[in-house]
């Protein structure tokens, strides 16, 4: 199965509605929001004069929201039109970035540069069948002594709505809306895959990054799955026969070597 071409049609469709949506708010981000969330910024810390790669960097606020801060940023997705709409608001807001319109493993093996920083958040594992190729893209992307940077859903919500905990080489495939208010019933064939934690650890620690931190949050920023509910300051939250569930995890993890498969 062609997974990419699948996945990139998706993606170019759903692009077109997020750039449009309430969630994304594009007109507030021209004004000057930050798209980034406490739980990143204060994991990566100060970016100034610092090179950051973003993968899987969708339509670009939260990459241009990395060049405000002061980095130098390259961001890179699949989707041809996510790009196009990157490429569009670093113009309009006279913002430097590179923007790669790429598979990340392909990504990876034609990359020559070399980062301080690399980026990913928020919905990007799942579209990815192979966890040891992106942990050796990461790896082969860092300055010896740079920091990766994941923070994820927590597949604990995937599993209570009824996807695989435990890995399967078998994708899910399934005709589904986007997670913006404004999707209108527009549907995309999608092919995912799950992946739980203990693979992205170990596919990290396999391409030779040395974890300095893992932590679980039962507050997620983003009003994107069923059953959330708002809790004021703290963002949403889920709960499971009245306990609050895991739903996202964050994964601080530094170069320490480059260990070729
Ligand atoms: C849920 S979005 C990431 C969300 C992002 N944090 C945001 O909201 O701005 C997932 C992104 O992954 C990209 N993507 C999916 N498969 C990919 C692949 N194999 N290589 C690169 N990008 C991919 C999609 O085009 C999409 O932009």
């Amino acid at each position: 199965m062609d997974y990419l071409s699948i996945n990139k049609e998706a993606w170019d469709k759903r692009t077109k509605v997020h750039v449009e949506s309430e969630f994304y708010d594009v007109a507030s981000f021209k004004c000057g929001r930050c798209s980034l969330n406490p739980i990143e910024l204060k994991q990566v810390g100060n970016v100034q004069g610092k090179s950051l790669l973003h993968l899987q960097c969708h339509f670009g606020q939260d990459t241009l929201s990395w060049a405000r801060l002061g980095a130098e940023v390259t961001g890179v997705d699949l989707s041809a039109n996510a790009i196009k709409h990157a490429n569009s608001l670093k113009q309009a807001l006279d913002l430097k970035a590179d923007f790669i319109e790429s598979d990340v493993v392909q990504f990876g093996h034609e990359n020559k540069q070399q980062f301080d920083i690399v980026f990913t958040s928020y919905g990007v594992l799942c579209w990815l069948p192979n966890l040891v190729d992106w942990a050796q893209t990461i790896a082969k992307s860092l300055k010896v002594g740079g920091e990766f940077h994941l923070v994820e859903f927590h597949t604990f919500n995937d599993l209570l709505s009824g996807y695989p905990y435990f890995p399967d080489s078998r994708p899910d495939v399934e005709e589904e809306g986007t997670y913006t208010e404004n999707c209108d019933g527009t549907k995309t064939t999608t092919v995912t895959w799950s992946h739980p934690i203990s693979e992205v650890i170990n596919a990290l620690i396999d391409a030779g990054l040395k974890i300095e931190s893992f932590s679980e949050h039962p507050y997620s920023p983003y009003n994107c799955f069923d059953g959330l509910e708002s809790v004021p300051n703290l963002g949403y939250q889920m709960l499971y026969k009245g306990q609050q569930i895991p739903l996202l995890y964050s994964i601080k993890a530094r170069k320490v070597a480059y260990k070729a498969l």
